[in-house]
């Protein structure tokens, strides 16, 4: 049995504005989803995921002629949806054939904005390869697992499928000569918190949102996420410098840019305030917004603020940075 595990992420500064060029910072986190993979003799694909899913569920995957899902739940199959198109991309890229048994965990709720469908996208595509006897290095998991996000979801930025494929904090280039860049945080950058309540909408819905409203209100939107490039500019200098107080206060104002594109919701921003108040040095959603993650800059103050995001009824939990990205742990 072989066993790969991808890291979820936190973006710190610059998720939307990325989607049209400007840089984003994006960083990723001590909870992984984990694959495990075996042959199947019989040349079929079946994969469990539980979960990945809401209710207690396996999903089939036959792989006679093309994969098919079944499965109980829109929100499962949308999730499993990813593993489905990992395989199909391992096919075309490598004509890798062979039938297999997946089992896949994760340590993250799914969909929340923390980059778990690009974690099982490169973990599945990392796995299923190698069953096949085809050895790939990250920046080929990055470029495959960002082939499935896009598949899935009709549109999507590199940032998630890098993160998780190379690990640590990058710098998020959509324009550059290199796409990324590793940057150096020294260790006084800690002390992270991430709140978490469910997904008034997808992704691709908040990108859709966003692009709708710079159609209809031009200029104004346009120079918010214009705004939203320059805060990340400058943040990579401050986080280099390991300035958490100008990390945090960066972040806040990457948040009134968020709100300003129409991205927060009442409760995400009540969970931004309620951070602040308990002691955090900055706080802003983190992700695509409508719901699920805010991320929390706050050291020496994480129980506190912990305690004050359950207090108005989220999920929170501390994260670190993580070095590692895509990660073969048994093979
Ligand atoms: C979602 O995690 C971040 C967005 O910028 C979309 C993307 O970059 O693909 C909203």
């Amino acid at each position: 049995m072989t066993v790969v595990s991808a890291p979820g992420k936190v973006t710190l500064f610059g998720e939307h504005a990325v989607v049209y060029g400007e840089p984003a910072i994006a960083a990723a986190i001590n909870r992984r989803v984990r694959v495990e993979i075996s042959k199947r003799a019989d040349g079929a694909i079946r994969v469990e995921a539980r979960d990945l899913m809401l209710a207690g569920f396996k999903a089939l995957l036959t792989a006679t002629g093309s994969i098919t899902l079944e499965g109980e739940s829109g929100k499962v199959l949308a999730a499993l949806s990813y593993v489905k198109r990992a395989i199909e991309v391992v096919r075309e890229a490598y004509g890798v054939t062979v039938g297999a048994h997946i089992a896949i965990t994760s340590e993250m709720p799914v969909g929340a904005g923390l980059g778990t469908s690009a974690a099982v996208a490169v973990a599945v595509v990392k796995a299923y390869s190698l069953l096949g006897g085809v050895e790939i290095t990250r920046r080929e998991c990055a470029e495959l697992g960002y082939r499935v996000e896009l598949g899935v979801q009709g549109s999507a930025s590199r940032m998630d499928s890098t993160v998780t494929s190379m690990g640590g904090v990058l710098y998020i280039t959509p324009r550059g000569e290199e796409p990324y860049r590793e940057l150096k945080v020294p260790s006084s950058v800690k002390g992270l918190v991430v709140g978490y309540v469910s997904r008034e909408a997808s992704t691709g819905e908040m990108v859709a949102r966003v692009r709708r409203l710079k159609e209809e209100l031009g200029e104004p939107i346009d120079l918010a996420i214009r705004a939203i490039g320059e805060v990340t500019r400058k943040a990579k200098a401050s986080l280099e410098k390991g300035d958490v107080i100008e990390v945090g206060r960066l972040m806040n104002v990457n948040h009134g840019l968020l709100e300003a594109i129409g991205v927060s919701t009442s409760r995400l921003s009540q969970m931004v305030y309620a951070a602040r108040s308990a002691g955090a040095l900055g706080s802003k959603i983190t992700g695509a917004g409508g719901g699920g993650c805010i991320i929390a800059l706050a050291p020496g103050a994480e129980d506190e603020v912990v305690a004050a995001l359950r207090a108005v009824g989220a999920s929170a939990f501390k994260v670190d940075f993580s070095r590692e990205g895509v990660t073969v742990e048994e093979s």
